[in-house]
């Protein structure tokens, strides 16, 4: 088989990627390990910036997400007892952000392959690129046990921190940088009301928690717990009651307890890899870097990531130019390590970190004093939370 641009991974880096050059006019083959209903099942991200959601826009698959995502103007950040509203809208001259979670928007991207019988092979295993390093770059899989290869013009590894393609380049060439945190975020989702109609991100003595959701009936929470914590060791009712203790006394009144439909734990890293492009191979979204949860960047710089290698791949076909191939690595990976500072400086000053002692503790209280009386120190947090521009 033959095709313009073979892409690894149907996450959404994958799918987003593929709907976009499907639309240009750019053939190409998704190759996924899993099969549809796994890669659903996986709860992760929930709020999407400006520019993800004019992106879902352009790729045609904006409309549920315009009849049941959560436009947000803010959010509240609240220390020990202490709360303070960001008001994304007006700091930031109306910008806000959409709560909807990246199940919804990886199962709108499924349907618009299905609709148009987009090519997306599930579960093709020892999924490998070759060849990349010249002008005849070629991808091999098995699936129902048998092999095959396909030729293409580009590779594009959007198979997240765990996948084939980063693994795949020499070592020499690639420069990884990282930094991991002593703890992860237990996540629960169920079937209650929000406890706000905003997000509350809180740093109590007992360490971080999120109260988030997907709709209005659909609660998504977060508490941090050190590394290595089994998830069994949670029951619900633990997780509901460290809960109203980490949110505050305004928020434990008010909050509305259920049984999880899904518990689960992630770890914070934070991860880049330099360049982005290896020849004929380019590396987008969790494959080339991972944030740290907080501040809900992972999925948005995935989508930026996206934006820059589809303009990239469609000025190559549509001009015969290789000007945004060559750039597309510095130009993502200027935003990337924006939104990595940003990613980890609200980790450092909502988390609870037991081995920086004192010190530390205090540069949290004067920066949260900082952001309580500083507009300019507001205006920057709200400008990153929202998304920098491509
Ligand atoms: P992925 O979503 O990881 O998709 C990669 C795809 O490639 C997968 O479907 C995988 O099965 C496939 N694949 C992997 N290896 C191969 C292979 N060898 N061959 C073929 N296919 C392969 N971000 C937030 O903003 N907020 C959050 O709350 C949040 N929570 C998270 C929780 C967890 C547990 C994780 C792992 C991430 C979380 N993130 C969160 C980050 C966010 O979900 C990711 O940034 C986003 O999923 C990146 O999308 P992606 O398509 O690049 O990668
Ligand atoms: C969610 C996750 C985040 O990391 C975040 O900062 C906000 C919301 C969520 O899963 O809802």
């Amino acid at each position: 088989m033959r095709t313009q641009v073979v892409i690894i991974g149907a996450g959404p880096s994958g799918l987003l990627l593929s709907q976009l050059l499907h639309l240009a006019g750019v053939d190409c083959v998704v190759l996924e390990r899993r099969d549809p209903e796994y890669v659903l099942s996986r709860i992760r991200a929930g709020v999407l910036e400006q520019g993800m959601v004019d992106m879902l826009e352009r790729a045609g698959v904006s409309d549920r997400m315009r009849k049941e995502g959560l436009p947000h103007d803010g959010f509240t950040l609240s220390v020990t007892d202490t709360r303070l509203r960001i008001d994304l809208k007006g700091l930031t001259g109306g910008k806000s952000v959409m709560v909807y979670g990246q199940t919804e928007v990886t199962r709108d991207l499924m349907d618009a392959h299905r609709a148009r019988d987009g090519k997306v092979i599930y579960e093709a295993s020892n999924v490998a690129p070759l060849d990349f390093d010249g002008p005849n770059p070629r991808v091999t899989y098995d699936k129902d046990g048998t092999s095959h290869e396909i030729a293409c013009d580009f590779i594009c590894g959007c198979d997240g921190f765990h996948g084939v393609s980063r693994a795949s380049v020499p070592d020499g060439a690639i420069t990884e940088y990282e930094k991991v945190y002593p703890f992860g975020w237990l996540g629960i989702l169920s079937y209650v009301k929000p406890v706000d109609h905003e997000l509350i991100y809180a740093n109590h003595p007992n360490g971080f928690a999120l109260a988030s959701m997907r709709s209005k009936k659909l609660s998504r929470y977060y508490i941090q717990v050190p590394t290595g914590t089994d998830v069994n060791a949670w029951s619900d009712d633990a997780i509901w009651d460290e809960l109203k203790i980490r949110l505050g006394s305004e928020a434990a009144d008010r909050i509305e307890t259920g049984p999880s439909i899904e518990k689960s734990i992630a770890p914070l890293r934070s991860f880049v890899a330099e360049p982005l492009r290896f020849g004929r191979l380019m590396l987008a979204g969790d494959a080339g870097h991972i944030v740290p949860p907080t501040g809900a960047k992972g999925l948005n710089l995935a989508a930026s990531d996206i934006h820059y290698l589809s303009e990239a791949l469609i000025e190559f076909y549509g001009e015969n130019s290789a000007a945004g191939i060559d750039s597309y690595s510095q130009k993502a990976l200027a935003r990337i390590w924006k939104a990595e500072r940003f990613s980890w400086w609200m980790t450092m000053l909502l988390h609870q970190f037991p081995d920086l002692g004192p010190f530390n503790a205090r540069m949290q209280q004067a920066d949260m004093d900082y952001l309580a009386s500083s507009h300019a120190a507001q205006v920057s947090l709200a400008e990153n939370y929202v998304g920098l521009p491509y």
